[in-house]
């Protein structure tokens, strides 16, 4: 049951580089995501009606589709419009494009949250709109997006796992090299399981101790 010493010499370097690749795919999904869901919530909120629908689409076409069916699309669906991308960079496209989605929400939601009477107090003291989403509105919507934002973070990184169905080196894909490897069905598994835990453990900590600090500030 437990690993002997051997097996964690001899395997270690497939989980090290796999728990690189993990991380790397969620870093960048969780950015591209970020950049690409303000850019919907904007468009969500905006007064043209086609921006507004092409957001709407988007985020319900993505949100109501499985991820693992959205990287296929993506890994595919490049390939028949004559781009050829790697597994890797088809991947970063699939999770960004899936995150972007769930980013825009989190944003609206944490703008939605912030009380209607801060915008008209902002607006009765003279501010322009721009002025009172600039200096009123986003900072106190930042307190509910950056928690969300790092939830979004938590849930990337355990997602990112099923990007091995096309071959992607990252750390569930190491599992199953292992696992062929060594003949042994469960514990390359339990193992991945396990740096799995310790990475959204100790980022959700983290997020923990950052939150408590935003909250202080009030
Ligand atoms: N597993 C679900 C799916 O396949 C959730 C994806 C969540 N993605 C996210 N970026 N929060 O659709």
């Amino acid at each position: 049951m437990f690993p002997e010493k051997s097996f964690l010499n001899k395997y270690a370097p497939y989980y090290i580089k796999g728990t690189g690749y993990t991380i790397f795919l969620a870093i960048i999904g969780v950015l591209f995501g970020s950049i690409l869901g303000t850019l919907l919530a904007l468009m969500k909120q905006s007064k043209n009606k086609l921006f507004k629908w092409i957001s709407v689409i988007y985020i319900e076409y993505v949100r109501g589709t499985p991820l693992l069916v959205q990287i296929f699309l993506v890994f595919f669906g490049l390939n028949v419009l004559g781009i050829n991308l790697s597994a890797l960079a088809s991947s970063c496209v699939a999770l960004s494009l899936n995150s972007g989605a769930y980013v825009a929400e989190i944003i609206r939601a944490g703008l939605n949250a912030v009380d209607k009477g801060q915008a008209e107090a902002a607006r009765s003291l003279g501010m322009s709109q721009k002025k009172a989403m600039r200096y009123i509105i986003m900072p106190q919507a930042i307190k509910n997006i950056l928690p969300a934002l790092g939830n979004e973070f938590v849930t990337v990184i355990k997602e990112s796992s099923v990007v091995s169905v096309i071959g992607v080196s990252e750390l569930m894909f190491q599992a199953g090299v292992v696992r062929g490897a060594s003949f042994k069905p469960f514990l390359p598994i339990l193992i991945a399981s396990l740096i799995y835990f310790v990475l959204t453990f100790t980022l959700s900590r983290a997020l923990g101790v950052a939150e408590r600090r935003i909250g202080a500030n009030d």
